[in-house]
């Protein structure tokens, strides 16, 4: 067991799968291609990965398919599937630690949060979506049909796999973000080629030998680390995948959409946010300041449902942005597996260009940074979790997204207004509201639109609940009875009697 960040990353480099998983076989690319994967927090190397070119998703669509039609899959029970499925949860939760360092060492997160969160929400997925496989049912239907008055009809419907699908994955949820895509469309038989990010492909290769393990057929799940711009696009291009799922930017959500329309494969996309966090007087103020601090800056504000938006009724708003500075300023920022950190660096180099970016952009259009506003001298690409007050409707930091622990405060006083202010985004991922007042609470849930709206609580996950965005935020849902709708066809039966 590793005691030092330094003998972790030893550890990493000398361990674990950096090929890609095939029709069941590790292998290296095509092309002999490979790429490297870094610790954000320190630089250190922690792998040579082989990188997915567009011979590498052909090969992963083929065995894909063949496992699709031909293989044990095909023909599989759902209870056996589902067992399957469930065993992939156990796994995942008999080597929690090790996914947790691995998920630590290459996005950057706490090791602390990778255990309570990323670990446990991925087991759990799978456990929840194993049931799923047997209940998968479609319906009887008398149907009346005008120019046949006297015919009589049988009738019903079947729901089946979509077929080939090709997930393409970010980097801030590396394992769960691979659970959130993989649960569904095994728990209704399709198969798939999944592509991680090329920040943090560590843990979705070790859920692949955790696949492997758990029994699942060989080309069921192929897994294809590399570039968004080579194998990414080469998947959601692919003429025999019937749908693509994506989480990510919205600028590349867009893409894909456009190149899926080659062959019409089903899209799902789960997008960007900009999400409002919206504090009553009438609230329990404690802890909506502390929910509003954690809905920024948990996992680095690297969230895409992140509370980027604070709008305060008036009479609270000195207290709320003092209460959130000093939190923010007892955030413990540092390599994620010291045992006392509580925010990581950000994930890449790019990462960190995009959010000092916007730091500096606030700055420029008058944004008051009350706390933090800068980054951390490196190395590792830290910053300072910040809060920022006097910005505009029309400002940039309450228009797109930062990805970063940066929040904008707001006052208000006029709920319409405020109702108005907080729909003003093309975005609608997720949203908060404090108060004490039920029936506001209700009625404003109502008006505001977002996938979730949360009420005295935030950032609440779980595979029973749909997720995803209204606008620009994304198409369809992730989890819960939802998703299975982005991987089944329905085919109505008829039957003259
Ligand atoms: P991105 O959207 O470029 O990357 C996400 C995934 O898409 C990665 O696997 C990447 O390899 C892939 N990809 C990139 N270009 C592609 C293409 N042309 N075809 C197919 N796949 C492609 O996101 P990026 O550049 O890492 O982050 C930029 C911003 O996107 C962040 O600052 C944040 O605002 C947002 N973002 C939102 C996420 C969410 O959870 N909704 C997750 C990650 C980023
Ligand atoms: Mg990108």
């Amino acid at each position: 067991m590793a005691t030092t960040i330094s003998e972790a990353e030893e550890l990493v480099r000398q361990t674990g799968p950096k090929q890609m998983l095939i029709g069941g076989e590790w292998v290296e690319s095509a092309e002999g291609a490979t790429f490297e994967t870094h610790d954000p927090a320190t630089g250190d190397l922690l792998g040579v990965i082989a990188e997915g070119g567009a011979e590498d998703v052909n090969r992963a669509v083929r065995a894909a398919r063949f496992a699709l039609e031909e293989g044990p899959w095909s023909k599989m029970s759902a209870s056996e599937r589902g067992r399957l499925i469930h065993r992939v949860g156990d796994l995942i939760m008999e080597n929690a630690e090790e996914l947790a360092t691995l998920e630590t060492l290459d996005n950057g997160k706490p090791k602390a949060v990778a255990l309570a969160a990323d670990v446990p929400l991925s087991a759990d997925l799978f456990w929840y979506m194993a049931g799923w496989a047997t209940k998968l049912n479609g319906g009887t239907i008398n149907p009346s049909v005008p120019y046949l008055p006297d015919a009589e009809f049988h009738s019903y419907t079947l729901r089946e796999p979509v077929g080939v699908v090709g997930q393409i994955i970010p980097w801030n949820f590396p394992l769960l973000m691979a659970a959130w895509k993989l649960g569904p469309a095994l728990a209704t038989g399709c198969t798939v080629v999944l592509k991680p990010a090329e920040q943090t492909p560590l843990s979705a290769l070790r859920l692949g030998e955790l696949i492997q393990e758990a029994g699942i057929p060989d080309g069921v799940v192929n897994i294809v680390p590399g570039y968004g711009e080579t194998a990414g696009a080469a998947l959601a291009a692919h003429p025999d995948v019937d749908k693509v799922a994506f989480t990510g930017s919205t600028e590349i959500g867009k893409l894909i959409a456009r190149t899926a329309t080659g062959n019409l494969k089903r899209v799902s996309l789960e997008l960007g946010g900009k999400s409002p966090n919206i504090i009553f007087s009438d609230a329990d103020v404690d802890a909506a300041i502390e929910g509003a601090a954690q809905g920024i800056f948990f996992n680095q504000g690297e969230v895409c449902s992140a509370g980027s938006r604070l709008y305060v009724q008036s009479d609270q708003f000195d207290r709320v942005v003092e209460g959130i500075s000093e939190a923010a300023k007892g955030i413990k920022v540092g390599h994620g597996l010291e045992e006392d950190t509580d925010m990581g660096p950000l994930v890449s180099a790019e990462q960190f260009e995009r959010v000092t970016g916007y730091l500096n952009r606030g700055a420029e259009e008058g944004n008051r940074a009350v706390t933090g506003g800068k980054a951390i001298d490196g190395p590792g690409f830290f910053v300072e979790p910040t809060v920022l007050v006097d910005a505009k409707p029309s400002d940039t930091i309450v228009r797109e997204e930062v990805f970063g622990p940066v929040i904008a405060a707001m006052p208000f006083d006029d709920i319409d207004d405020l109702a108005r202010q907080a729909n003003d985004s093309h975005y609608g991922l997720a949203a908060g509201i404090w108060t004490r007042d039920i029936s506001k609470a209700h009625r404003l849930a109502s008006r505001i639109k977002a996938g979730t709206v949360h009420v005295n609580t935030y950032h609440v996950f779980a595979a029973e609940l749909p997720f995803g965005g209204y606008k620009q935020s994304g198409w369809g849902r992730e989890m819960g009875e939802e998703v299975l709708k982005n991987y089944l066809e329905t085919k109505s039966v008829i039957v003259g009697l």
